[in-house]
């Protein structure tokens, strides 16, 4: 073995392999730990405190060996899945999962794996990766033995994504695995080996058979890395993108008229992503950039006098959005409604620059935004990604005016998270009239009086606005 590849295993766990290695030289089998754990160890990036499932593999019963292991533990909590020969054995907050190796071929007509018996190697072969595919020995005498058949170490050095065997039958026999691939590179920084990407180009329609909470589990992965923008490009290119996210995509391409262009939406759109990424670890304020343009496409107009412009792509948008998270599989509860709530916003403190904007319009906007109006002030910071310094410049400073001026009419007028002072029972009372439309008309008449200005956020004078408004239907009657 290469000198270079000897890894020390991580002390915390030493005594726990060592008893599993001591259970399985009594069982006469051989075990390995195998996976994500050896490969993050590799990648000094395994954080033993926060390691919550290791797997194991041995040549044998894998489910016999879990049972020898959980009586050297003392450990009660052994789950035994007969149907796939494997065992899990729970452990001061592990998951330690035990499967027997196996040779595993897929008929083309049938998702059901014919299950046989096999070698290490035949187990380390039908895993997705050569980097996930490393195994450490756990026998006595071969303790901390790397083996590594698919030089899955090299390519770590090497920052390499590739599959153990044809990329074709790995894919085939998983297409989420394309998904993994990319979410590896992404998350890693590492480059997908050609004959794997050319694979994932022409085998990317076969994830149709993949379910969508698996995807969107790899998906929202890439959404959370550093640059979340190197993990979309390759999803776009590879041909993945399009099989669940067709109006991203769709973003993409430049249009020239008149001599004039517009900017391209989805390149934009990942430079947006990047730089909320770049402040902020919220999925959602993630998602709100992903989505800020989606409705551009057909939106898109072109005028002499105006140029190019995207009428109304905040609104529909924001109407686009449950019906694009229903389909993504993510949630459509109250993160869904901040989405929604950004993408339909995010033109609005821009709007608020000029010194002629009335205190009224930066209260609506508080109102509309609530608690979230920082977030909103983050996406639209990000959303400026002209590659001019100087407008660049201008943008900033004005947002800076923007938010001064939200501070101050926060400060004075405290919309945020506002209720109106006037009830619907006041109304009814004040007017004698029962339930009804006219209730919540007279609501919005006082909400407006406050917003414009007419008359201060607070009760009693809000009160009197109601008697007065009695006074005017009277007279009119
Ligand atoms: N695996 C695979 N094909 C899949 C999923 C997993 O071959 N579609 C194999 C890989 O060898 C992987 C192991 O099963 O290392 C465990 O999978 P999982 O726990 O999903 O991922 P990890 O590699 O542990 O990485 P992470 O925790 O980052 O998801």
């Amino acid at each position: 073995m290469d000198k270079n590849t000897q890894i020390d295993i991580p002390q915390q766990h030493t005594t726990l392999f060592k008893t599993i290695g001591k259970a399985a030289d009594e069982l006469d089998q051989s075990a390995y730990v195998v996976g994500g754990y050896v490969r993050d160890v590799y990648l000094g990036r395994l954080d033993t405190d926060d390691t919550t499932d290791i797997d194991f593999v041995t040549i044998g019963s894998g489910i016999q060996l879990a049972k020898s292991v959980a009586k050297k533990l003392g450990s009660k909590d052994v789950t035994v899945f007969k149907k796939f020969g494997t065992a899990q054995v729970k452990h001061n907050g592990l998951d330690l999962e035990f499967v027997g190796a196996r040779k595993e071929s897929y008929r083309r007509d049938s998702r059901k794996p014919i299950v046989e018996n096999g070698t290490l190697k035949d187990d380390q072969l039908r895993r997705d990766l050569t980097i996930n595919a490393l195994s450490w020995s756990l026998n006595e005498e071969t303790f901390g033995l790397l083996q590594d058949p698919f030089h899955g170490v090299q390519d770590l050095k090497n920052k390499i994504i590739r599959t153990p065997i044809d990329p074709e039958k790995t894919f085939e026999d998983d297409p989420l695995r394309m998904m993994r691939a990319v979410r590896f590179a992404a998350q890693l920084k590492f480059t997908i080996e050609d004959e794997t990407f050319s694979a994932i180009q022409k085998m990317a329609h076969r994830l149709s058979i993949i379910s969508k909470e698996r995807i969107i589990e790899e998906l929202n992965k890439i959404v959370l890395t550093h640059k979340p923008s190197y993990g979309f490009e390759l999803l776009l290119k590879s041909g993945l993108l399009e099989q669940f996210f067709p109006e991203m995509v769709k973003l993409q391409g430049v249009d020239v008229k008149n001599g004039q262009r517009h900017k391209d939406n989805f390149w934009h759109t990942l430079k947006v992503l990047d730089n909320v990424a770049a402040v902020s670890d919220n999925l959602w304020l993630r998602w709100a950039a992903i989505m800020h343009d989606i409705a551009k496409p057909p939106t898109k107009r072109f005028s002499k006098s105006a140029g190019w412009t995207f009428h109304g792509h905040d609104a529909l948008g924001a109407k686009w959005t449950p019906k694009i998270f229903r389909r993504l599989g993510l949630p459509l509860d109250d993160r869904m409604k901040y989405v929604q709530k950004l993408v339909r916003l995010h033109l609005r403190p821009i709007a608020l620059v000029s010194d002629e904007v009335s205190d009224s319009a930066v209260r609506r906007l508080i109102y509309e935004a609530g608690d979230d109006i920082e977030d909103l002030m983050t996406l639209c910071r990000a959303d400026i990604t002209s590659k001019n310094e100087w407008r660049v410049q201008k943008y900033r400073n004005n947002f800076d005016r923007v938010e001064k001026k939200i501070k101050t009419v926060e400060k004075k007028d405290k919309i945020r998270n506002w209720t109106n002072p006037i009830s619907g029972e006041d109304i009814m009372e004040v007017f004698d009239v029962k339930p009804g439309p006219i209730v919540g008309k007279v609501k919005d008449k006082i909400k407006n009086a406050i917003f414009d200005g007419e008359i201060p956020n607070d009760r009693d004078e809000a009160y009197q606005y109601l008697l007065k408004l009695k006074e005017d239907v009277g007279e009119k009657e």
